[in-house]
Parts: C-alpha cells; sequence; structure tokens
C-alpha cells in the first residue's frame, strides 16, 4: 500500500479537524491518484471530509473504535490486525492508499511501500503533524520531486497565499518491495 498527504514545511497537515490548505490543484491530483481504490482513513478523517461522508467512487476503509456508527458504505475496522486481515483476505494491499490522519499515517506509514507528499512552503500553524520522512531513521528515502511551483492556496481562514509547493516521493527502504 502506499500513502498520500499534503504537508506545511513543518510536516503539519491538519489543524481543528480540517486540512490546513485548500489548494484545488492538490485536490485533483489527490482525486487522480485515489479513485476506484480502496482508502484507509481514521475516523477524524471520515469526520472531516465534506458532510462527514465516505469519498465517492473508492471503497472508504475506516479505522474506528467499535461503538461508532458508521455509514453503511464504510468497511469498519476497529484496530490495525482487523485492517490488516482484511485487505490482505481482498487482495487489496497492493491497491491500497493510506489518507490520512496523523494517528493513522502514523502507524501505517511503516506499512506503505511509497509515500506521496505534497509539501507546501509555508507555516499552517498545525496540530496534527506526521513524522519527517526526509529524516532517514523513518525508514524513507527521498526519491523524486516535481519542479516547485508558486500555486494560489486558501488556508483554515480563508486567507489566500501564493507559495511554492511541490509533489515529493518517498520510498520506504524497510518494507523493501
Ligand atoms: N494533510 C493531509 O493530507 C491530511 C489527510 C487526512 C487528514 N488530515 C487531517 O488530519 C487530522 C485528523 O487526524 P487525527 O490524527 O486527528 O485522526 P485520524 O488518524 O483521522 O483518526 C483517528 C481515529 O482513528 C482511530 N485510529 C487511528 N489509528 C488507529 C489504530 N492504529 N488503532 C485503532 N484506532 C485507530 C482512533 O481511534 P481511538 O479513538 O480509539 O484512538 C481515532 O478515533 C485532521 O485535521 C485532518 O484534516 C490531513
Amino acid at each position: 500500500m502506499n500513502a498520500i498527504v499534503c504537508v506545511d514545511k513543518n510536516w503539519g497537515i491538519g489543524k481543528n479537524g480540517k486540512l490546513l490548505f485548500n489548494i484545488p490543484e492538490d485536490m485533483q491530483s489527490f482525486v487522480l491518484n485515489t479513485s476506484y481504490k480502496p482508502v484507509i482513513m481514521g475516523l477524524n478523517t471520515l469526520h472531516s471530509l465534506p458532510g462527514g461522508k465516505p469519498l465517492k467512487n473508492r471503497l472508504n476503509i475506516v479505522i474506528a473504535p467499535e461503538d461508532e456508527k458508521l455509514p453503511e458504505s464504510v468497511v469498519h475496522v476497529t484496530n490495525i490486525k482487523e485492517l490488516s486481515d482484511y485487505i490482505t483476505k481482498n487482495d487489496l494491499v497492493d491497491k491500497a492508499m493510506v489518507i490520512g490522519g496523523g494517528m493513522v499515517y502514523n502507524t501505517l506509514l511503516p506499512f506503505c511501500d511509497y509515500a506521496f507528499v505534497t509539501r507546501v512552503d509555508i507555516d499552517g500553524n498545525a496540530d496534527t503533524f506526521i513524522r519527517n520522512l526526509d529524516n532517514l531513521d523513518e525508514g524513507f528515502m527521498f526519491l523524486y520531486e516535481t519542479p516547485s511551483r508558486t500555486v494560489d492556496i486558501k488556508d483554515t481562514e480563508e486567507n489566500i497565499h501564493a507559495v511554492s509547493m511541490q509533489y515529493v516521493v518517498y520510498k520506504n527502504i524497510l518494507n523493501d518491495c
């Protein structure tokens, strides 16, 4: 499986249960990279989606406590063992995309082959972070990046900033495939 995430310059990913930024181009890239695939997310990320509804055209697998009532279309798993059993039994391991949030990335990144990271060169004052994949101790190696470009992004307070962003790919060197 692989992970897809958008980070700020401090590897921040969210604030107050929401994304740090609205970046239409990155959303398009997210849709392209995840459509018709199984996506794995935590309960808080499900709640953060528009209307708290699962993503369309994707099999939504949500890690959430047992007593949570989730939408019917969602596959509800309560821990990593159940997740692993489900994706293995259904032959989804290679196709699955880990889509957040912080708890889920930090638990599942060691099991991902690649991390597709959108890097935004601004401090989003996040309250949720992922591990710094540039730190080799995390087990990931920088593979390639697109040239950086300046785009307009909207922050959580609807302020617009022109910032540099790029797509970066990291390969897991401990979980070698
Ligand atoms: N920038 C991005 O690309 C991106 C993508 C997705 C989300 N986000 C942001 O990330 C934030 C949400 O992240 P978060 O860390 O608060 O929540 P999260 O990872 O989405 O979900 C946490 C929930 O999932 C359950 N869970 C997660 N890992 C588990 C595990 N290994 N075993 C059992 N249960 C597990 C937790 O259960 P318990 O309650 O039992 O602990 C908790 O209820 C939001 O701000 C969201 O917007 C950013």
